[in-house]
């Protein structure tokens, strides 16, 4: 059901990047290594302030490295920390229905509609206005729409730091889910300062003053 590109597996790769804002003297993110080249659950880890939403602009592309270079093929969708800033419709069909990029039938619509609600845990979600969503439900219908455009890698900035712990857990339940999906899975790179959610990764790195460590297993992760 779900067509993202069709069997071509996404991959980033940082080379030697390193960045800094305009008129700062010290780079946030510097001399940067890393890889993605397998779907699965990859995890960034650090503090306030230590680059982590630097390194998402640079990997979709809003900000260019000074140095080093960044290659890469995927097909990003973005799940922010707040869903307030990404949904611009009244009901969940509605915000489904703008985040579709194809010409599909009437039929096809229902049909994919009804297979991303599924996915994310909402069946029958469809007519629900938006405003009696809780924020878990909220950040599920965000990651419903990246799914509904055939996003093939996702990139989420503190997806689950507006929510209790039983909304947290339902949003990295259902990424886990949609990256080991032995059909298809995808790929998600998840940035988080809690600890706690590490353990939902096949695997994490930790940025530490815009210096990223390498990928570890989660049993193996060095808290530093
Ligand atoms: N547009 C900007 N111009 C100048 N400096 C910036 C800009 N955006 C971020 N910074 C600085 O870059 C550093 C890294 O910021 P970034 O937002 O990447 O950190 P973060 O790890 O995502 O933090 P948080 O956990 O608070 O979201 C910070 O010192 C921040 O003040
Ligand atoms: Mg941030």
């Amino acid at each position: 059901m779900r067509d993202s590109l069709e069997n071509e597996i996404p991959y980033i790769k940082f080379k030697d990047v390193s960045f800094s804002y305009p008129g700062k003297k010290e780079n946030c993110i510097v001399n940067c290594n890393f890889s993605i080249n397998k779907t699965g659950f990859w995890m960034v880890v650090g503090k306030n302030g230590s680059g982590k939403s630097t390194l998402l602009k640079l990997i979709n592309g809003l900000i260019k490295p000074q140095n080093g270079f960044i290659d890469s093929k995927a097909n990003i969708g973005m799940v922010f920390q707040n869903p307030d800033h990404q949904i611009l419709m009244p009901n969940c069909r509605s915000e489904l229905l703008i985040n579709i990029n194809q010409d599909i039938s009437q039929k096809e619509i229902n049909k994919k509609i009804e297979y991303v609600l599924d996915q994310v845990g909402m069946t029958g979600f469809e007519k629900r206005p938006v405003h009696t969503l809780s924020g878990g439900q909220k950040q599920r219908l965000t990651i419903a729409c990246a799914l509904i455009s055939n996003r093939n890698f996702f990139l989420l900035d503190e997806p689950t730091a507006l929510l209790d712990q039983t909304s947290q857990l339902k949003v990295l339940q259902t990424i886990k889910n949609l990256t080991s999906d032995h059909k298809n899975p995808l790929s998600a790179l998840w940035i988080t300062h809690r600890y706690e959610e590490l353990n939902y990764a096949d695997a994490v790195a930790e940025l530490k003053n815009g210096f990223l460590s390498g990928w570890q297993e989660p049993s193996k992760f060095q808290y530093n």
